[in-house]
């Protein structure tokens, strides 16, 4: 007879190990919860910033993710000053947008500045989500030189790419370039509209033995709209992914998060599915603007 045993309570659950997973072949334990960078760059101050990241690392956050881009710069500056004295115990993600060689090299150099360090673990060619953006990258003297430069100077650890509006895009460039790791899409809010980067991307990544990483767990913040944000976070906790990226703005929030994580949810059933796509398609149907721009996209895709 097995014992069925009772759901943690996230609150208690506080306290308990922070789940890992091993990112990629890289050697590296990768906390469940990568801590995201966007929010603490424009809706915290230095010392706010600061006081998440550190509250992170005690509950047992290892890897962080931030970008050139993210606040024009606020994100990485606000890490650089959090990590001051204990960056070797952190995994970085920063992300290039520039798509040049030159372009690339400074963006990494005025990275690493802010950020207060001389070598970034994991950097990744942002944003890549048109035809466009495909065939420069591909190009020979672009971003993905530059990144091999500094990798093989041994200031950037990895090489990947992000992507969050193509998922096609997505797919041809991880099988031509020899990317290491992906971020991109798994939530819930993705999978309403029947247009899951899990679908293609993830497992052409897996057989490349490249790192995933997913994002819009929480739908760019739209879940705040939900009745909670519990199942949406067990829907991408169950994909095919080594950490998933989220972004908070409070300490409230990383806790909310960090406690479902460390409650080890089950994934979520058939009748759950049922219940939450309505909902995901109504909250979403309530965003326009900003960063919801994508969903226009979403809405024109193929139910
Ligand atoms: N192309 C790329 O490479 C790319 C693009 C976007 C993001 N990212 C990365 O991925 C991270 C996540 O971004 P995302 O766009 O995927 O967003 P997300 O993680 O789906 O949503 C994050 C937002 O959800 C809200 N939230 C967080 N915890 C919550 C809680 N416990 N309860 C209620 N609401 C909560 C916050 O919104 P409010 O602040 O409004 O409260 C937060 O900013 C970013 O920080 C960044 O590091 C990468």
């Amino acid at each position: 007879m097995s014992a069925t045993l009772a759901p943690v309570d996230p609150r208690a659950a506080l306290t308990l190990p922070m789940p890992t997973r091993p990112l990629g072949k890289f050697g590296w334990n990768a906390s469940l919860l990568t801590l995201g960078g966007v929010k603490w760059d424009t809706q915290c101050s230095d010392s706010e910033a600061a006081a998440l990241v550190h509250r992170a690392i005690e509950l047992g956050v290892n890897t962080f993710d931030t970008a050139f881009i993210y606040g024009e710069g606020e994100s990485e500056r606000k890490l650089g000053i959090a990590l001051e004295g204990i960056r070797h115990k952190v995994w970085i993600n920063t992300k290039i947008i520039d798509r040049t060689y030159d372009g690339a090299m400074k963006q990494m150099e005025t990275s690493m500045k802010r950020l207060r360090t001389d070598y970034v673990d994991l950097m990744f060619v942002h944003s890549v989500d048109s035809e466009e953006q495909y065939h420069e990258i591909v190009s020979p003297n672009s971003v993905v030189k530059a990144i091999l430069e500094m990798k093989a100077a041994g200031r950037v650890g990895h090489i990947g790419v992000s992507g969050h509006w193509v998922k096609h895009v997505m797919e041809r460039i991880i099988q031509e370039v020899d990317f290491e790791a992906v971020l991109c899409p798994v939530g819930l809010f993705n999978s309403a509209y029947n247009y899951r980067f899990v679908d293609n991307v993830l497992p052409v990544a897996r057989k490349r033995d490249m790192a995933v990483l997913g994002m819009k767990v929480y739908g760019a913040g739209r879940v705040q709209h939900a009745r909670s944000v519990a199942p949406y976070l067990r829907y991408s906790l169950h994909q095919d992914v080594d950490t998933c990226v989220i972004g908070c703005d409070s300490i409230a929030q990383l806790e909310e998060t960090v406690g479902i994580i460390k409650s080890e949810p089950p994934p979520l059933t058939s009748s759950e599915m049922d219940d939450l796509v309505p909902e995901a398609l109504r909250v979403t149907q309530q965003f326009e603007g900003g960063e919801f721009n994508w969903v226009s996209h979403y809405l024109e895709a193929p139910r």
